[in-house]
């Protein structure tokens, strides 16, 4: 009690009359890392890591991404050597973007089979095999040259079920250039029916569908629409969700549920966690959470200006979205992470 004015001390000292003393005490479990490592609820495991990553059309060598410090665009070299680092690092995937040159209206080089998403799969296939569960985004802002994910009607709403078939080819295209798992992010309404029935009529009945299911219109999107250039004016609040509604993320995972989606998603993630955790306690299959681009630059930016502990930081938030329920997180730290020692979650 040194430094403590003597008044103050007389207090501290004071004994706790009989009656008062607690008869359960928590903090007997919190007395040791290796107390405090048995009792743990909750594990981050590399196997439950999924890296999202970019591949860029018309690139030498990889570009950093300035709003994702760490972060590149990839040429189809460097991608190759991402995915087998990946799998070196034991996570358990990597989730593909791509980055074209040439957009048009409908987005036509999301399904050429030498669009560069799909080049970039059959590199990624070809490095690593089985290895790493390939999962690809399979949407179109990224190759529209107006930046929603999907067809436009005349007067420049996206037209959901004119979007649905260029979905459908999208998948098949990402199937056949070796994609494990196609992921449908663009919420258009019915998207994954009609994605898992052109996935099984061109024989792909092994091709798993992980859908974005709670995907809300949000902010934090920001540094990503950057990462793939997109065109993007104005915002995707007439098909993404409403940050405010809860309720409806459980509807629309249910729906997606009901279509036939293998796994589904939460995104974004940590400012989500309520739906996340509904989501997880109502479904039979894995669920996903997406920590966006958004909150990788926060964290980063933060600890850059030494105003955070990075490492720290970054596995409270993993911790987190694992805690409230995801079986599978897609973060742009999983190699990172993966390779941390485990108390360190
Ligand atoms: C759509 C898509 C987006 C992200 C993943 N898929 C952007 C959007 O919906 O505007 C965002 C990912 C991130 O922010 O890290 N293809």
């Amino acid at each position: 009690t040194q430094g403590v004015s003597s008044a103050a001390s007389d207090v501290y000292k004071r004994q706790l009359p009989e009656m008062l003393r607690p008869l359960v005490r928590p903090r007997r479990l919190r007395t040791t890392p290796a107390m405090r490592r048995m009792v743990a609820e909750t594990r981050v495991s590399p196997a439950q890591l999924m890296l999202p990553a970019f591949v860029a059309e018309g690139l030498t060598e990889p570009r950093e991404i300035s709003a994702m410090p760490g972060q590149y665009q990839h040429t189809l070299d460097s991608i190759k050597k991402l995915a087998e680092q990946a799998a070196e690092a034991g996570i358990a995937g990597i989730d593909l973007f791509g980055v074209p040159t040439e957009k048009d209206e409908i987005g036509s080089q999301a399904w050429n089979p030498e669009g560069i998403l799909n080049k970039g799969i059959a590199a990624v296939r070809d490095a690593v095999g089985d290895d790493l569960v390939i999962c690809t985004d399979t949407c179109l802002d990224e190759f529209t040259s107006h930046g929603h994910c999907g067809a436009l009607t005349e007067d420049g709403r996206v037209d959901n079920d004119a979007t649905l078939p260029l979905y459908a080819a999208m998948a098949v295209s990402q199937a056949r250039a070796g994609a494990h798992v196609v992921s449908p992010s663009g919420m258009m309404d019915g998207q994954i029916a009609v994605i898992r029935e052109a996935l099984d009529d061109a024989g792909f009945t092994d091709v798993a569908i992980l859908a974005y299911s709670a995907k809300y219109a949000s902010a934090f999107f920001g540094p990503f629409r950057e990462a793939v250039d997109c065109s993007l004016k104005g915002d995707r609040k007439a098909y993404q969700q409403d940050p405010a509604n809860r309720i409806e993320g459980m509807r629309e995972t249910l729906l997606d549920v009901a279509e036939g989606a293998d796994m589904v998603m939460v995104k974004p993630a940590s400012h989500y966690l309520d739906v996340l955790s509904d989501v997880a306690a109502e479904v039979t299959i894995p669920v996903a959470a997406y920590q966006v681009s958004g909150e990788y630059a926060m964290l980063e930016s933060a600890a850059a200006k030494g105003w955070i502990d990075r490492r720290r930081c970054i596995s409270e938030s993993l911790t987190s979205i694992v805690r409230a329920g995801a079986d599978i997180v897609l973060t742009y730290w999983a190699i990172e992470a993966a390779g941390w020692p485990r108390e360190e979650f």
